[in-house]
């Protein structure tokens, strides 16, 4: 028997079991009414992958390149702030590292760490990392944090634009649960000079009080003009995550930025809006970069869908950090394959040998209802 489920609803519930109560509300719920949230998961299934015969698919090539890197499987594991503490040994965000190690897939690592960036990325061995910004209100501790990416290694970066503050979620509300408020995962901030010396007290004298100076310092409402120093700051590729609009998608290009990401935070920052893989296909089309995915990934068959529509890469959030909670990295990484098993056999029987051949005009199409 295996030791993990093979399928997203028993490894929710698998979490459940051994997650402490606040920290699995904290990363099963999202914003409003979870509207959006589900919406992510349940699009998918209007669109629909046409069978095609006589193709030679008895061998699949899921390999993919981006960033000059040559990567053998086209996922990736999405920045999840609260990683660190959905491992029973509370590491979970070096636990991922070995998972993303072991299976190439890389991770985006969040500012939001248990552990400092550089302990991650030493973590990652030969796979290459991500490391995602959340660009804070001070640009001096903003330009550290880039240059402690770009030294510890990191292959580009990633700016989140749709959290510069927190959505509404009624169930961390509920809860009172904020884990950064109570000081976790917030180790880059306090190993950083630049935050340091804002504190009046030391971390050991007030660490709420650090706590509380995170959350003043944590979200810069970026313009577009503030893309030109961001910009200007590394010579690392920079993705925007959050991208939605084609507009917005075709303005970033001006801007020198190498990558978009397509998402809505998982449903977790704006409630009432559009499922994010059904705002996919017109970003890819409105721009000639890499265009990342991520929001409502569940299965290799939404991996599928999703590359199909035009995504360069896929990225899961909740359903890793389920895969830590039950089972750590050999979790994880039971997780990974499966989703590339499911994937992969997908393709083998519906006739797609590589991931170019899926994205031929005609290979998905929104189902009628
Ligand atoms: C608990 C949790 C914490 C997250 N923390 C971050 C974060 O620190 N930075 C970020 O850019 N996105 C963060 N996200 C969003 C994910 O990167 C990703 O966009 C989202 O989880 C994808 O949707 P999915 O969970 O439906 O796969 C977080 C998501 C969750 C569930």
């Amino acid at each position: 028997m295996p030791r993990f489920p093979a399928d997203f609803v028993s490894l929710e519930a698998q979490a459940k079991e051994v997650l402490p109560w606040w920290i699995y509300n904290y990363v099963a719920g999202g914003c409003g009414d979870e509207y959006t949230q589900r919406e992510n998961c349940d699009a998918f299934r209007h669109y629909g992958i046409m069978p095609r015969r006589f193709r030679g698919s008895q061998t699949r090539d899921l390999t993919i390149k981006l960033f000059g890197n040559n990567l053998t499987t086209p996922l990736f594991l999405c920045p999840i702030g609260v990683i660190g503490l959905c491992s029973l040994d509370l590491h979970g965000d070096l636990r991922v590292a070995e998972a993303s190690a072991r299976t190439g897939v890389p991770m985006m690592v969040s500012t939001l760490s248990q552990v400092p960036m550089e302990e991650i990325a030493a973590a990652l061995g030969d796979t290459p990392g991500y490391f995602q910004l959340y660009p804070p209100k001070d640009r001096d501790l903003a330009l550290s944090l880039i240059r402690r990416a770009e030294a510890a290694g990191f292959a580009a970066i990633s700016i989140t634009l749709d959290t510069w503050v927190t959505g509404w979620r009624p169930r961390d509300i509920n809860n009172g649960s904020f884990p950064q408020l109570r000081g976790h995962c917030l180790a880059n901030y306090f190993t950083d000079e630049n935050f340091l010396k804002r504190l009046p007290k030391t971390l050991n004298e007030d660490l709420y009080a650090a706590a509380w100076e995170w959350a003043n310092v944590f979200g810069d409402c970026l313009s577009w003009d503030d893309l030109k120093w961001i910009r200007q700051a590394t010579k690392l590729p920079i993705m925007l995550k959050g991208i939605c609009s084609p507009d917005d998608a075709r303005r970033a290009v001006d801007y020198g930025i190498d990558a978009l990401q397509v998402s809505n935070h998982g449903g977790r920052q704006a409630n009432g809006g559009w499922a994010a893989i059904d705002l996919l296909e017109d970003v890819v089309k409105a721009v000639d970069l890499p265009v990342l995915f991520d929001s409502g990934v569940r299965s290799g068959t939404d991996v599928v869908k999703a590359l199909a529509l035009g995504a360069t890469s896929v990225g899961i959030g909740r359903p890793y950090a389920f895969a830590l909670a039950a089972g750590g990295v050999e979790g994880v990484v039971h997780q990974l394959k499966s989703l590339l098993a499911e994937a992969d056999l997908l393709m083998a029987i519906d006739g797609y040998p590589t991931i170019a051949h899926l994205k031929e005009p005609g290979t998905i199409a929104r189902k009628p209802r």
